[in-house]
């Protein structure tokens, strides 16, 4: 049996929905100086489609390069889990190939686990729930629809499984260096001691090659990145005109990430309605739209070690620009007891 299970948060979804949530960070990052829009909002439906097909081009290199790893290493993989009965979990509910070489291995398998993908998203959720329904009739699935830390906490009060949660496609790049420590202390706070993390990292490569990946010759990513302003317009009911802004996609050498950008091509004052205030642009102004962190080997155990994750082992694709890593929640029941010296006889000397 397959389905899915809907969370509802009555603070945050009821009184304050999606929209009005949306529409408060939009007001946030387009009052700010630089000006800034959140890279969550580009995965509405088209967004969505849009990323789709990038992964499809010729220039995007980390899709194949991720789903290569998979193929190579699902064996490998299948052994971290393959003792007893466990939840895989994914963060984020899209339909890719990446994933269903793993759960279609893993069945082959005979292994016992049910299929748990968490999203925000009921529409990416039912549909992702049919298709693999279709495609893979004897998996469990069991999506839960909420944010991803309420989604793992709720399934771990319900569950004493060993949970696999993956994290997969770099995006974990997406975070600036601030957001991505809190966001892998809040993973490692729902989860239990043992339990197992595969995430996706993009690694440091020839810059040409992360320019052409971020500035493809068809214009997807150009489509992607202002798409951002056309769910404004039909969201919020803005009123960007879309061929005054120009898609930017540049290598932050100093950071080591791709970076995107809006920029204005004039001198510009845009009206949205539903947070009743227009904005200014200067001409050349830039709006930041997407962090894509790139890193080494080494930024990784760095990473794991300071949220408190211990590395099993980093698999790479056979051109190295990618990697995969498993990594495990350490979370001690007992603090390590203090050595206290025995202080008898001991005589203070001033
Ligand atoms: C889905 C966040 C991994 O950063 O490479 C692709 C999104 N942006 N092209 C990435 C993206 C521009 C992608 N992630």
């Amino acid at each position: 049996m397959s389905g899915y299970k809907v969370l509802h948060d009555s603070d945050t979804q009821d009184s304050f929905g999606h929209r009005d949530a949306f529409a408060l960070d939009v007001l946030n990052g387009l009052s700010a100086q630089p000006k800034s829009l959140l890279s969550k909002y580009f995965y509405d439906t088209i967004g969505s489609r849009l990323f789709q097909r990038i992964t499809e081009l010729e220039e995007y290199y980390p899709t194949r390069s991720e789903l290569e790893i998979l193929q190579t290493n699902k064996t490998e993989i299948a052994r971290y889990v393959d003792y007893g009965s466990f939840n895989l979990v994914e963060l984020g509910a899209g339909f890719s190939e990446k994933t269903t070489t793993l759960l279609k291995h893993f069945i082959d398998m005979g292994l016992d686990f049910q299929y748990v993908p968490i999203d925000i998203s009921e529409s990416a959720m039912k549909s992702l729930v049919d298709t693999l329904e279709r495609r893979i009739p004897a998996l469990q699935v069991n999506g839960i629809i909420s944010d991803y830390f309420t989604g793992m906490k709720w399934l771990n009060n319900r569950s004493g499984r060993k949970n696999l949660v993956m994290f997969l496609g770099s995006s974990i790049g997406n975070f600036s260096n601030a957001e991505v420590g809190k966001f892998l202390r809040s993973v490692w706070s729902c989860l239990k001691h043992d339990d197992l993390m595969l995430i996706g990292f993009d690694l440091k490569k020839g810059i040409d090659m992360l320019i052409r990946a971020y500035n493809d010759k068809e214009g997807v990513t150009r489509d992607f990145n202002l798409n951002l302003l056309n769910r404004i317009n039909r969201e919020l009911g803005g009123q960007f005109d879309l061929s005054t802004f120009r898609h930017f996609g540049t290598y932050n050498v100093f950071s080591g990430a791709m970076e995107s950008y809006l920029i204005s091509l004039q001198k510009q004052s845009v009206f949205i309605e539903k947070i009743g205030r227009a904005f200014e642009f200067e001409p050349w102004e830039p709006i930041h739209t997407e962090f894509s962190q790139k890193y080494l080997a080494s930024d990784i155990d760095a990473m794991a070690k300071a949220n408190g994750f211990e590395v099993f082992e980093h698999f790479f694709d056979s051109k190295y620009y990618f990697a995969d890593s498993m990594w495990r929640v350490h979370k001690p029941t007992k603090p390590a007891t203090k050595h206290i010296p025995d202080r008898k006889g001991v005589t203070l000397v001033h």
